[in-house]
């Protein structure tokens, strides 16, 4: 099964719920395509020697790899990270993240500013673009094992919106509002 993506209906609810709107308005591969941003569908069971996954990283250029167990036991300062990672934010490259085990819930803007909500569980590989509004949270089972990959030396600055400014989101919105000029990317779901 491929990843699920919706429009959120924003209200108050603890963000850890999935926010549906009723009836619920569902997003597809190809929509999330169109915002740069990409998705795979592996066996986290082989994530240790999977060629599937070693390929992905060769095309890409993901050299840098680790993982992030987001518990309080594993993780310094667990309730701050939480909440920084909720804040809506760019970075300045991609954020490629591979769920493990677990799941929790990536958001992203879409071009009329709407946020979607793409559910992540074990086997997703997703790529957010540079440049995107976005944020994270884990859902209601509180639990989630994350490989990150980055191309060379990691960098995990968050600039929290508005940045406008910034040559990454410039780029993006460059490359994603133009119409003609779309992300070149096939959509690359199993
Ligand atoms: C983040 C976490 C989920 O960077 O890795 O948002
Ligand atoms: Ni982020």
């Amino acid at each position: 099964m491929a990843i699920e993506a919706w429009f959120m209906h924003e209200s108050d609810e603890d963000q850890r719920l999935p926010h549906h709107k009723s009836p619920p308005e569902f997003v597809s591969l190809e929509k999330l395509a169109e915002l740069g941003v990409l998705y795979w569908r592996l066996d986290p069971e082989k994530h240790e020697d999977d060629p599937e996954l070693n390929r992905i990283r060769e095309d890409r250029g993901y050299s840098y790899m680790d993982m992030l167990d987001l518990c309080p036991e594993k993780v310094e300062n667990y309730e701050q990270k939480l909440k920084n990672f909720y804040t809506e934010h760019i970075h300045g490259d991609e954020e490629i993240r591979y769920c493990l085990e677990g799941s929790g819930y990536f958001d992203v803007r879409d071009k009329e500013d709407r946020w979607i909500r793409i559910a992540i569980n074990g086997g997703d590989l997703i790529v957010l673009p540079a440049g995107i509004y976005h944020r994270f949270t884990l859902d209601t089972n509180n639990y989630i094992k994350l490989m990150r990959l980055f191309v060379g030396e990691p960098v995990w600055t968050a600039f929290n919106r508005p940045q406008e400014e910034h040559p990454a989101r410039k780029e993006y919105v460059k490359r994603s509002f133009s119409g003609a000029h779309r992300f070149g990317f096939a959509v690359a779901a199993h």
